[in-house]
């Protein structure tokens, strides 16, 4: 067998060629492979996903596989997920390492530890607080949750973990996302003065004793870089222009979008709904650029109508940084017996971990 290009070489081949690489280590692989795709991902990637999904839907998907190898064409944590809802019983493959997630980033065991000891100092958080992390975070996160007797959730399942948590505990403590946090406790009657922001950035994230004690919701000041690009403005001019028109947006938006939109959902959700509107519908979306692209693309052909939020083009650069090249590298590098860029997380953070996500898939089964 030839020997594999390196990851240099395959950066100056173009996408056609990738194209028939990865088509043809797809046929030599078959069964011992499963590629998942986000659908932020880019079409170039996208069409070679066996699976598609939000993060749930990949998470389920990744547990449910028997393919030898799992290629995550996602970001960092949907990798870790997948390794560890697979008891690292698979070969879980990220094809480029650099594809994290900022928001993600913005919460970190450290910062989290110091959040609890300081929450400590006024109550007890072990018995009043539920830690709870959106799917969008480190594996070491969600183990905190797992040994503070908390909880992970997804866009698409958050209300009904929150649910949960508040029949266990008095308060949430909700990272990295404020604003998933925010929408959908706000959805289930919980009012914008019983929530405070924690910044990390500052002693006791920035409350007094009393604030800490008085409120129900303590959201982490993480933010996604994606959608804090839509604005309430660009709504309006929608509305202006369209009346009859709809508006769908991920619970990642600010407040004010989310309040503003007609429809408030998980990606999938988002999909779900505009393809199933009646010809003649017309649509302003909030959400990643990609999957919006691809939305129009499809249903132009059913006379729907597909427009993106903001006037600028926004997308994830991090989703955006799995190319055909890291694909087709990682993929020919499969096809030669070599597993390159596998995801693994250690046994010890693994298992608590895992302990977090199972619970959320049992409160949304
Ligand atoms: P979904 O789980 O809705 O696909 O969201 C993932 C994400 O990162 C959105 O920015
Ligand atoms: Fe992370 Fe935002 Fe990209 Fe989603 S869109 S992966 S939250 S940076």
């Amino acid at each position: 067998m030839a020997a594999v290009l390196k990851l240099d070489e395959f950066n100056l081949l173009d996408d056609g060629e990738c194209d028939a690489r990865i088509a043809a280590a797809k046929a030599l692989l078959g069964d011992r492979l499963c590629i998942l795709g986000h659908h932020y991902q880019r079409n170039e990637v996208f069409r070679h996903a066996d699976f598609s999904g939000d993060s749930l839907k990949l998470s389920q998907m990744a547990a449910k596989t028997e393919a030898e190898f799992i290629v995550f064409c996602g970001v960092h944590f949907m990798a870790e997920v997948a390794d560890i809802v697979t008891h690292g019983q698979r070969s879980v493959i990220l094809p480029d390492l650099a594809a994290g997630c900022s928001m993600a980033d913005m919460a970190n065991l450290a910062k989290v530890e110091k959040c609890w000891a300081e929450l400590a100092e006024v109550l007890d958080p072990d018995e009043a607080v539920t830690p709870v992390t959106y799917i969008n975070s480190a594996a070491d996160l969600k183990a905190f949750c797992g040994r503070h007797g908390g909880i992970v959730c997804t866009s698409s399942n958050a209300r009904a973990v929150l649910e949960w948590s508040f029949a266990r505990r008095e308060k949430v403590l909700f990272f990295p996302d404020q604003h998933l946090g925010r929408n959908t406790a706000y959805g289930m009657g919980i009012g914008l003065d019983e929530m405070i922001v924690w910044d990390f950035n500052k002693p006791m994230g920035g409350n007094t004793p009393e604030a800490i004690r008085a409120a129900k919701m303590i959201l982490w000041k993480g933010f996604c870089s994606v959608h804090q690009m839509f604005q309430p403005a660009h709504i309006k001019h929608f509305r202006e222009r369209v009346p009859q028109g709809k508006v769908i947006s991920h619970p990642e938006n600010a407040f004010e979008v989310c309040q503003n939109s007609d429809f408030v959902g998980s990606t999938e959700y988002i999909l779900r709904t505009v393809r199933a509107s009646e010809p003649g519908a017309h649509w302003l979306v909030g959400t990643e650029l990609n999957l919006v692209n691809r939305l129009a693309d499809e249903m132009r052909e059913k006379d729907v109508t597909v427009e993106f939020m903001s006037p600028t083009v926004c997308m994830c650069s991090t989703m955006f940084r799995t190319d055909p090249q890291h694909l087709a590298w990682t993929l020919d590098n499969l096809v030669a017996g070599k597993v390159v860029n596998q995801i693994r997380v250690p046994a010890a953070v693994a298992e608590p971990a895992r302990a977090a996500l199972d619970l959320m898939l049992e409160v949304v089964d």
